[in-house]
């Protein structure tokens, strides 16, 4: 049974949205438990809903789930800080970005941002499941490429843990301590209505 707070019993929301966008965060308190193939499908099957320039679908999903051969491959990526709590996840998964438009092979600009797209489909579809989503930056990229032989023209993305919530009293200090929801700065400090020079 989880013990991590619910995000909606503590977030301040400013203005009207769906309780899913500000009920997805990203605890570390994981149980080890596994998760199915269907929910594992029914994850990628969000992603793959996402928008994306000219419908590329830029992403790519390598994955590993935990007590398979494939595995370590994926957890010697990760920096010792998220190997700390990605030990009790359930899957692993590296998001490539195609670079290049399919068909002419020039340069997409937007291809990690479509990505990024993706990535928020399938966290938000893991909150609605009631899993853990939660996307990484800790680990190697550089090693990611060269030892998931990604091919030249993809750029590795972000890794992201999935599993299911687990007992905050389980993780050290440090990480149990930051087991809290987050907030946001105030919407009007992202925007600004004109050019940025007059903000
Ligand atoms: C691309 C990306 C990289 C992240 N990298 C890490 C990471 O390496 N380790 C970690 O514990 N959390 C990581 N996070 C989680 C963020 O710290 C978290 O999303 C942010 O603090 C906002 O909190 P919330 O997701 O709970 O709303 C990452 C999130 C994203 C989207």
């Amino acid at each position: 049974m989880s013990k991590l707070p619910d995000p909606a019993e503590s977030r301040q929301v400013d203005h009207a949205i769906e309780p899913l966008i500000y009920r997805r965060w990203s605890p570390r308190a994981l149980s080890g438990e596994p998760i199915s193939e269907e929910e594992l499908l029914r994850l990628f099957e969000a992603a793959r809903w996402a928008p994306s320039t000219y419908n590329e679908q830029e992403w790519r999903f390598l994955y590993a789930k935990r007590e398979t051969p494939q595995w370590p491959a994926f957890f010697d990526l990760l920096m010792k800080d998220n190997q700390t709590w990605c030990e009790n996840a359930a899957m692993l998964v590296v998001i490539l970005a195609h670079k290049v438009f399919a068909k002419n092979g020039k340069p997409n600009p937007v291809h990690l941002f479509d990505c990024g797209s993706a990535f928020e489909n399938l966290a938000l579809q893991g909150t609605a499941m009631g899993l853990v989503v939660h996307g990484m930056a800790g680990f190697d990229f550089e090693r990611a490429k060269r030892e998931l032989k990604v091919p030249d023209d993809y750029d590795v993305a972000a890794m992201l843990a999935v599993g299911r919530p687990g007992d905050p009293e389980n993780l050290p200090d440090k990480l149990r301590e930051m087991e809290v929801p987050s907030g946001r700065r105030p919407v009007k400090d992202s925007i600004h209505e004109g050019p940025y020079e007059s903000a």
